[in-house]
């Protein structure tokens, strides 16, 4: 597929090189346009067949805004991303981010996934835990199924991947982010996974 992987962070560097080492097109949506594979965002979108929001929650609906409601249209979006209080890092502010973008851009396919690990979990979710579940929310099943694909790619198993149901399930997994920090806290580790078990 040709994916817009938005933000050259952590998250979007880690995704985008394991997609494309998977086969996948990644063109990188940045600020800082500096090359013929990192674009500025619109030009990114327009290539692409999916988006991946690996921004600052806080900071999501302004870039896609940008973007504008043309570029994006039927696109599958996948939102990895948390809104965190930037002078702690640590806690979660409780905004429903997936919600407000599938309600600002209701031609977009949302998908919230991956946002309840850290960045290296994501593409490593055999090797550092024994279970390890990575939650799905979004309203559009078509999305979802192409979406579940690209976790495959990334290594998780079918059995990991838990299906909640329409996008305003992801608020369920944005305001895990609390749980996540506290986690973290209490082990002195980020390398960990939250696991369903029954
Ligand atoms: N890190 C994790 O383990 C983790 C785990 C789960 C979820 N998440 C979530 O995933 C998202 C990305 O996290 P990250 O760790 O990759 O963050 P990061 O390392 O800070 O990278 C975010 C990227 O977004 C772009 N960016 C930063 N501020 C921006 C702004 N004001 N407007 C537009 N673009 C901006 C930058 O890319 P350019 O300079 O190229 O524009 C930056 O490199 C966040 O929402 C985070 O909460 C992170």
């Amino acid at each position: 597929m040709n994916i817009a992987v938005l933000g050259t962070g952590k998250v979007g560097s880690t995704l985008g090189a394991r997609l494309t080492l998977r086969g996948h097109r990644v063109l990188y949506g940045s600020r800082t346009p500096t090359g013929p594979d990192r674009l500025d965002h619109r030009s990114a979108v327009t290539s692409s067949d999916l988006v991946v929001t690996a921004l600052p929650g806080n900071d999501v609906l302004s870039v896609l805004n940008e973007i504008g409601d043309e570029a994006l249209g039927d696109k599958i979006l996948l939102d990895p991303s948390a809104t965190i209080i930037p002078q702690t890092a640590t806690e979660h502010t409780g905004g429903e981010v997936a919600v407000r973008i599938q309600t600002r851009f209701p031609r977009t396919r949302v998908v919230k996934t991956l946002n309840t690990m850290n960045f290296a979990i994501m593409v490593d979710p055999l090797t550092s835990v024994p279970a390890a579940t990575v939650f799905v929310s979004g309203d559009d099943i078509a999305a979802k199924t192409v979406i579940i694909g690209l976790l495959g790619d990334l290594g998780w198993p079918d059995a990991g991947i838990i299906d909640l149901g329409g996008i305003d399930t992801a608020a369920a997994t944005e305001q895990a982010g609390s749980l996540y920090f506290a986690i973290v806290r209490a082990l002195g580790d980020t390398r960990f996974n939250l696991a369903v078990s029954r």
